[in-house]
């Protein structure tokens, strides 16, 4: 990440940015020379949100750049400038309108993403020169959310259960945390046969990936990733336009390994666990069919309604397990649902919380850290959507109603009573350009998260 550096290694003096809206741009204007106004005025600038002025000095150099500001949003302010503005250094002018100063830096740095695995980048990106207390705070941060968005716009083929394993097993070695896996056949003899199930079909085998770190004291807290690498749909196969960015379904195995780095950096005083059931949910002679009855790692019997709804298939074994170690937090990410994205649109992740003290902590983060997401309720009514005529339950019942909740409410059978737990259901994606937003991969709920374990635990 160099799209931000420390203020005093600035070579030369960076070029100030002066952030203003239509209230403040007379006082921005007294600032500058008659004809700098001139220019203002020649190019309409007007201090709308996303206008931008570069102003010259009197040779002609670049001396000012003003831009239009929301100063509700903080987070976007500036998160146009690295890709627009001219290669060099800038900083934020203290004359600016009152922002939050940190949330505008770490936009500049989302802003300045680029996904260069298969093509070169498109230009470098204009440095903002920052406080070092504040570069320290969100390197890390910008970090993760660049490694989830690596994670998620790499194809499938770079980035099937082999290589979500290798991303784990690196990060584990960078902290001195334990790595270990379970591999195919692996996992039935030591019984995830609903990992399996879904992962069979597919010539990479299934995996569960393992990473634990930190005291074995410590209060104990279990992150879990959706790492579905392909989703197909299965025999159940999706339409073309329902699969074509389903390389995107290991989007919750990105979150939860980029939370575990953090919380591994800033060395939490936790007990860490992350897992990832890695799969293809893919097509063979051997798939898993509609109709089938899996007996889970949690002892419950699912019949297989719809072979699609195979996230909370994976999960299930991976948060039985994870419970057998009695956990005093539970943390799941996956990119669960459609019903989801209808209820809330893309840029909301849904939490769903069996603690509502454990749900207004996590959303008061949210808010402290300018990454949304909304809480949908574990409506226990709706569980009987999921009633089976031979089995203890459905993966997914004939109703496509609240689709948000009943998967939710499915997985929370895997969760005994009054474990904590919180599950966010992720879109993981932009589906274009905005500010700080490009279009592919996203971290979306992951920084909340951080700042929740941090109130917790740090
Ligand atoms: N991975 C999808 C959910 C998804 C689709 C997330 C599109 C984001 C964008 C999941 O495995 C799935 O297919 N879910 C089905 C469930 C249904 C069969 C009950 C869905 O949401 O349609
Ligand atoms: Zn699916
Ligand atoms: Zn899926």
């Amino acid at each position: 990440m160099s799209a931000l550096i420390e203020l005093r290694s600035s070579r030369h003096a960076p070029t100030p940015i002066e952030a203003t809206d239509a209230a403040h741009l007379a006082a921005a204007r007294k600032r500058l020379s008659a004809a700098q106004r001139s220019w203002l005025d020649e190019n309409g600038f007007d201090a709308k949100p996303g206008g931008v002025c570069l102003v010259p000095d009197a040779n002609g150099k670049l001396a000012r750049v003003l831009v239009g500001v929301d100063r509700q949003d903080s987070l976007s302010s500036l998160a146009a400038l690295p890709m627009t503005l001219p290669v060099g250094e800038y900083t934020l002018a203290p004359e600016s309108v009152a922002l939050n100063v940190e949330l505008v830096a770490l936009g500049w740095a989302l802003g300045a993403y680029q996904f260069t695995r298969y093509r070169k980048a498109k230009r470098d990106a204009a440095v903002l020169a920052v406080a070092a207390k504040t570069l320290a705070t969100l390197t890390p941060l910008v970090e993760a959310t660049y490694r989830v968005r690596d994670l998620v716009n790499t194809p499938t083929e770079d980035m099937g259960p082999k290589h979500l394993a290798d991303e784990v097993k690196q990060l584990g070695k960078a902290h001195k945390a334990k790595v270990r896996e379970w591999v195919g056949d692996e996992l039935l003899d030591d019984n995830f046969p609903t990992i399996h199930a879904v992962g069979r079909a597919s010539h990479r085998a299934p995996r569960l990936i393992e990473l634990t770190w930190g005291k074995t004291t410590a209060p104990k807290v279990t992150l879990v990733g959706k790492g579905v690498c392909f989703d197909t749909g299965g025999l159940d196969l999706k339409p073309s336009d329902g699969m074509r960015w389903m390389k995107k379904d290991m989007g919750g195995a990105a979150h939860a390994i980029a939370l575990a780095g953090l919380v591994m950096e800033a060395n939490l005083p936790v007990r860490l666990t992350l897992l990832i059931p890695a799969v293809e949910n893919a097509v063979s002679g051997n798939a898993m069919r509609p109709g089938e009855v899996v007996i889970t790692r949690g002892g419950h019997s699912v019949e297989i309604d719809n072979t699609d709804a195979e996230g909370r298939l994976v999960l299930c074994d991976a948060l039985a397990y994870a419970a057998e170690q009695k956990p005093a937090l539970i943390v799941d990410f996956a990119t669960l649902t459609g019903a989801a994205r209808v209820a809330l649109g893309p840029d909301l992740p849904a939490l769903f919380a069996n603690d509502d003290a454990l749900a207004h902590a996590a959303l008061a983060c949210s808010n402290d850290v300018a990454d949304p997401i909304w809480r949908l309720p574990l409506w226990r009514p709706y569980r009987k959507l999921l009633d089976s005529y031979l089995a203890d339950f459905t993966n997914t019942g004939a109703s496509r109603h609240a689709g948000a909740i009943t998967a939710a409410l499915f997985m929370e059978r895997f969760i005994p009573d009054g474990m904590p737990w919180l599950h966010l259901d992720t879109y993981a994606w932009n589906d274009g350009d905005r500010p700080g937003r490009p279009r592919g991969g996203e971290a979306m709920g992951l920084r909340a998260m951080f700042a929740l374990l941090s109130k917790r635990y740090g």
